[in-house]
């Protein structure tokens, strides 16, 4: 059986303090309100992960993960962080290819194959995240493009290394906007998705994949998206910045 997991993505947002405040009151909440077998994932920035590591409540099942790292071990990338000193604080994921890295910061998908490997190599999980822009999605091309994104930055990995990553699909158009993919549409990629891993790998390591939505996601459309089957959980950004949203969305999942 596949995880389910709601991950928040807080992107470039919170203060060391808020964020330290935000978070307590998550895992308050977590604990009086949520006891399904589903797996929390906090993105912060890089400056909250050791402290957020530490806050962590070992009987909740909860991991703090990264949103970005350099591709290399280490060495002279003034300003970079590499998957090592994220992995050294305590930090479980990192989210690689959302699609802001890939339009703010060019980053291509054989960028995103070598980020990928140092994720994996540094014993935490990718995030992997996919998606097409609105004019791919109006000009039909966007199979094409989410099978190019996979192909291109993830099919090299091993089945064994693949089974450790969690994939997002975050349809451009969706992020931010407050336009939602509707659970058919989304349904529809994440099939789509795990029909290629089925062709690729095998039908059990397709099975057996978390695969996340993202995009406008928030308590009052929660409930719909999960339940469609091949949807196991969301990445959520605006709605992860608030604990009640973020907690209530999490409580959609065992609806
Ligand atoms: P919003 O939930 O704010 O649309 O952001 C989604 C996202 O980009 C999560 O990574």
């Amino acid at each position: 059986m596949r995880k389910n997991i709601v991950a928040g993505n807080w992107k470039m947002n919170m203060d060391l303090e808020t964020g330290i405040q935000l978070f307590n009151e998550i895992q308050q909440l977590l604990k009086e309100e949520v006891n399904g077998d589903q797996e929390v994932i906090i993105c912060s920035p890089y400056i909250h992960l050791s402290s957020l590591s530490q806050l962590v409540n070992p009987n909740t099942n909860l991991s703090i993960g990264a949103q970005n790292c350099h591709q290399a071990d280490s060495g002279a990338f003034t300003g970079e962080v590499s998957a090592s000193i994220i992995a050294s604080t305590g930090a479980a994921y990192v989210i690689i290819g959302h699609s802001e890295r890939r339009l703010y910061f060019s980053e291509s998908n054989s960028l995103l194959a070598q980020k990928l490997d140092t994720v994996l190599k540094n014993g935490m999980a990718p995030i992997f995240c996919v998606g097409e822009t609105l004019e791919q999605r109006n000009n039909e091309t966007y199979f094409e493009v989410i099978k190019e994104q996979l192909t291109e930055a993830s099919f090299h990995l091993q089945g064994v290394e693949y089974r450790k990553m969690v994939l997002a699909y975050e349809p451009v158009w969706a992020i931010g906007t407050g336009l939602t993919a509707s659970p058919e549409q989304a349904q529809e990629i994440h099939s789509f998705i795990r029909g290629l891993l089925a062709d690729k790998y095998n039908q059990d390591l397709a099975n057996n994949m978390t695969i996340l939505y993202g995009g406008s996601c928030n308590p009052k459309n929660a409930s719909e998206l999960f339940a469609k089957s091949d949807i196991d959980g969301g990445l959520i950004g605006g709605a992860s910045l608030k604990a009640r949203d973020f907690v209530d969305i999490i409580k959609a999942l065992n609806e």
